[in-house]
């Protein structure tokens, strides 16, 4: 991947974006603070608008989908919500019964449903609770004797074994499915959006399916977005596409490699795909956004959607459109691409701007990668501030981006109202099965579309479209968006939250925290508490990264490479070298490896028996300060390891940094865990009397390349043997 990997030139908005990626948190917040800033009085009316539309969304709380409840009774803070995620992420796929019931059994056993009976509750709720608990039966006059239904429940929990429960299960799972889904074929999901329709809502569709792990799933998708692009054509009746419904797609979905590390290959394939779609949507005048991913695709997006764009066959048309996360560093800066690229080609194109679904998996992944800080923000009051520094921008760029705003939350709605004043060449979005109530409202008394008011700015729906076997993904971005006890949505729907504590400016509140980056995410070197130091990885959707690596290898290749023994501290020259050959071409020789003789084995256990006494009295402090420093020379000689073991071992490089990572975190844990285990302990013995019990070291240790890890897991070994006072030959 790195051989011949080439970037585009670089051109200073490019950078600008780059050099934002993982910035550092406060640095990042300074200029969007100062652009989202509002004068006092602009404040006051956004609080009052938000605060009204969250009374009268409450209000509308007999509209609210009994789901809405039920996920904000399993939010994500108790074990239940967990394990009812879980249920709801794994069933879908579990192909088969029997496995389906032993991890039924297996959630369901191990989390106390009971506690989420209560008469407060809806009856749905209680219905739903029942179910999991454990009959599979809507035990509906019982919920008024909770006393007897418990013993009864109780006794039939014996009687009853998961396949019993399973049905009720993935009724309740296909429940939480249709809440989100608007039809499971397009014809059915433009049924359904006709009254919606009526009321002035617009529409954006997506067809369910992302994440193509085969190529025949990517022409599957494919092929539903041709489909869907016809269907929804021919419904087109206006003469702006902006006015007609819509489509919304995955670029993963498109091709199974849509990866970073797979650069060259996704260059020469998606761009052709997605232009093909863009060009058929022009052709049926209805607008294509293509969704925004994981941050690690941000790049790779803009590439592809900037060939896509810059094709002569779209121009005039305005209807290729661009996702945007708020929650991203990078998201203020990419508008200004995005502007660029338009007045560029003359030409408009939409741009939604949302805050962002992959939260929980960007912060992991950053944390898993080592990587030296998060591409999103850590506080949701930064997100908020983000997102209205962005549509401020865009509000200024008008002229070539018609800006698109998706959210749910009443003071985001606010703020955008308040800061287009007049102006309403824009429209807000939602997604279907949340935040209907508050876009209700608005349509129909804030901003409402009639004869006064033909240019109230328009309300669109994203109607994803589906069976379930497709809707894996976007349900647990729902569950997870709807069950986090910060969102909007969440907080919405319970009644005891103040109306204060909902509606708030996040300006404000950002700017009275001592520390901006969240004191309880730290960066992701320091995740295990300080106990030891998080190995760094190497960013490969980073081309900064990408070309550094790609100068230090090619460096690194130059060199010849010779394993020979070292026998205290003497390198043994000898003429008894076997080549070793790349695992990639066995015709060629990536260096020797010099094997010792007997006599040289002989010398090198008689000097290590000599050796271990010394090294086995000094202190563990000093044993582990040595082995610290060794992790240290690892991380520096990173990309000359990743070299010598892509081309040794054959191994891609991603999997060369994930061993060279774990071969420093060895070095690293076992120091930390040096400090706790090698202190004696004092156990009583079969008589009463104590003995002292320690890890002693045992002498002289031989440790083994093993072939499949032959950095970490050796290095493991070496570093076990010689914190706990061993001498080691390797
Ligand atoms: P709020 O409750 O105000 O905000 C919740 C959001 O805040 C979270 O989703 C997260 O982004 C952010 N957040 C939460 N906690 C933290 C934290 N600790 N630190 C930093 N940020 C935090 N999402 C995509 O990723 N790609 C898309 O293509 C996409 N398309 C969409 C299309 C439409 C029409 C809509 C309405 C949404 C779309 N989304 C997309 C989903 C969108 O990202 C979420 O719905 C949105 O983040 C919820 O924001 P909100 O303003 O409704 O709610
Ligand atoms: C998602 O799929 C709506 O695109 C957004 O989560």
């Amino acid at each position: 991947m790195l051989t011949n990997e080439s970037f585009p030139p670089s051109n200073p908005l490019r950078d600008t974006i780059t050099n934002a990626y993982r910035m550092d948190e406060t640095e990042c917040l300074v200029p969007l603070i100062t652009t989202a800033a509002l004068p006092e009085s602009s404040r006051v009316h956004i609080e009052h608008v938000a605060k009204q539309l969250v009374l009268k969304t409450r209000e509308y709380k007999s509209k609210q989908g009994k789901i809405d409840s039920l996920l904000h009774q399993y939010n994500l803070s108790t074990d239940e919500g967990i394990a009812l995620m879980c249920l709801a992420e794994a069933l879908l796929r579990i192909p088969d019964k029997t496995t389906m019931d032993k991890f039924i059994s297996d959630k369901i056993s191990t989390v106390e449903w009971k506690n989420h009976i209560s008469s407060d509750n809806s009856f749905f709720i209680n219905a739903t609770t029942w179910s999991l608990l454990l009959t599979g039966k809507v035990f509906s006059p019982a919920l008024n004797n909770q006393k007897n239904l418990m013993s009864s429940l109780k006794r039939a929990s014996s009687r009853l074994g998961a396949s019993v429960i399973r049905p009720v299960i993935l009724q309740m799972m296909k429940a939480i499915g249709k809440q989100f889904v608007m039809g499971e074929t397009m014809q059915s999901a433009l049924s359904r959006a006709e009254p919606l329709e009526k009321m002035g809502y617009y529409f954006s569709y997506d067809m369910l399916g992302e994440a193509a792990r085969t190529e025949e799933d990517a022409k599957k998708y494919y092929g539903s977005y041709v489909n869907a692009i016809n269907v929804i054509g021919a419904s087109a009746k206006a003469k702006n596409p902006i006015k007609n419904p819509g489509i919304s797609i995955k670029l993963s979905a498109l091709y199974p490699r849509y990866e970073y590390t797979e650069r060259e290959q996704v260059m020469k394939t998606l761009p052709a795909l997605l232009l093909s779609l863009a060009q058929l949507a022009k052709k049926n005048n209805i607008t294509l956004a293509v969704d925004a991913e994981e941050a690690d695709r941000l790049d790779l997006s803009m590439d592809i959607f900037e060939q896509v764009y810059s094709d002569d066959s779209l121009r005039g048309w305005g209807g290729l459109g661009f996702v945007l996360q708020a929650y991203q560093k990078r998201a203020f800066y990419v508008i200004d691409w995005l502007a660029d690229l338009a007045k560029q080609y003359d030409d408009r194109m939409t741009v939604r701007l949302v805050k962002g679904a992959y939260w929980d998996a960007e912060i992991k992944t950053s944390q898993v990668n080592g990587f030296p800080n998060y591409p999103v923000f850590t506080r949701k009051d930064s997100t908020d501030v983000s997102y209205l520094a962005c549509a401020k921008k865009l509000l200024t760029l008008t002229d070539v981006i018609y800006p698109q705003f998706g959210t749910h939350n009443a003071y985001s709605v606010a703020a955008i109202l308040e800061m287009a004043g007049h102006h309403t060449n824009f429209e807000f979005q939602c997604l279907h099965g949340m935040g209907r109530p508050l876009y209700d409202h608005l349509i129909e008394t804030i901003v409402p579309r009639n004869s006064k008011n033909k240019s109230a700015p328009h309300v669109r729906i994203y109607a994803p479209v589906g069976t379930h076997k497709d809707l894996l993904g976007y349900l647990v971005r729902r569950l997870l968006e709807n069950g986090a006890n910060t969102s909007f949505v969440n907080q919405l729907s319970d009644e005891t939250i103040p109306l204060d504590k909902i509606v708030h400016d996040p300006i404000e509140r950002i700017k009275s925290k001592p520390s901006k980056p969240h004191p309880k995410i730290p960066l992701p070197k320091n995740i295990y508490d300080g106990k030891w130091e998080n190995s760094t990885g190497i960013d490969l959707s980073d081309r900064r990264y990408v070309m550094l690596l790609k100068k230090h290898m090619q460096a690194a290749l130059k060199d010849k490479w010779s394993a020979s023994s070292i026998i205290n501290g003497k390198i043994i020259n000898n003429k008894n070298a076997d080549p070793i050959f790349a695992p990639s071409n066995l015709n060629e020789i990536v260096g020797y490896a010099e094997n010792a003789t007997d006599k040289e084995v002989e010398e090198a256990l008689q000097v290590a028996v000599l050796a271990q006494p010394a090294w086995g009295n000094r202190q563990v402090e000093e044993r582990c300060a040595i082995l610290l420093r060794a992790a240290q020379l690892f991380q520096q000689n990173m990309p000359y390891l990743i070299t010598m073991l892509s081309r040794e071992a054959g191994r891609c490089i991603l999997d060369c940094i994930a061993e060279v990572r774990e071969a420093i975190d060895y070095c690293r844990y076992y120091s930390y865990r040096a400090h706790i285990d090698l202190k004696p302990i004092e156990l009583p013995g079969p008589t009463g009397e104590m003995n002292i019990l320690s890890l002693h070291p045992r002498g002289v240790v031989a440790c083994i390349s093993p072939w499949n890890f032959p950095l970490a897991i050796f290095t493991g070994q070496i570093v076990a043997s010689l914190l706990t006072g061993n001498a080691v030959i390797a």
